[in-house]
């Protein structure tokens, strides 16, 4: 008897709310979506670098080292680093899935994500310190456009 009761005020509040609780439900839903997109947005955003800036700054000393000191800008071949003539094109088969600028991004932040066949990550870990967003997204911009 008291299940039945139960029951029945379940399906009558239910039933009274029913509008209420899907409005609420959706607000959560889409809550839910603006929560998961708005980082992936953030990140998946195209790099609005300045290539001018980025070429300045891949051979400005920070922490010690350069780029330049590392790493070719107008050959492929190996300095310490691999040239980068090329990159923005490689970078674009490095890793399955990754468009090129997100892959030289990473390169630059997290250099032992991906290490290049024949070489040993050699770069400083510290660049997503040394740099800005903004810095970052330069020499990015940079990278892209050097082989025109
Ligand atoms: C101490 C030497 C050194 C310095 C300094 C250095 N790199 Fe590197 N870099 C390397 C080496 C070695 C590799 C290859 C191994 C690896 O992938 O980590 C590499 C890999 C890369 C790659 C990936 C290339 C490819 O063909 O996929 C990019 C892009 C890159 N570096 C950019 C930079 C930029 C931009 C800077 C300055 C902010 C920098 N590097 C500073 C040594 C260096």
């Amino acid at each position: 008897m008291l299940k039945i009761l139960a029951l029945t005020l379940t399906a009558l509040l239910l039933g009274a709310c029913g509008s209420v609780a899907t409005r609420i439900a959706r607000q959560v839903v889409s809550l839910a979506v603006v929560a998961e997109t708005a980082p992936l947005e953030a990140t998946e955003a195209p790099a609005v670098g300045d290539p001018a800036r980025g070429k300045a700054l891949f051979t400005e000393v920070r922490g010690g080292v350069t780029c330049s000191g590392c790493h070719l800008v107008d050959s492929d071949a190996r300095l310490v680093g691999p040239g980068l003539l090329t990159v923005g094109e490689r970078a674009k088969t490095r890793v399955e899935g990754m468009p090129a600028q997100a892959y030289l991004r990473e390169s630059i932040v997290n250099p032992s994500a991906v290490v290049v066949a024949g070489y040993y990550n050699m770069m400083p870990g510290s660049f997503a310190d040394l740099f800005t967003e903004q810095e970052i997204n330069d020499l990015v911009a940079y990278l892209m456009s050097l082989d025109g």
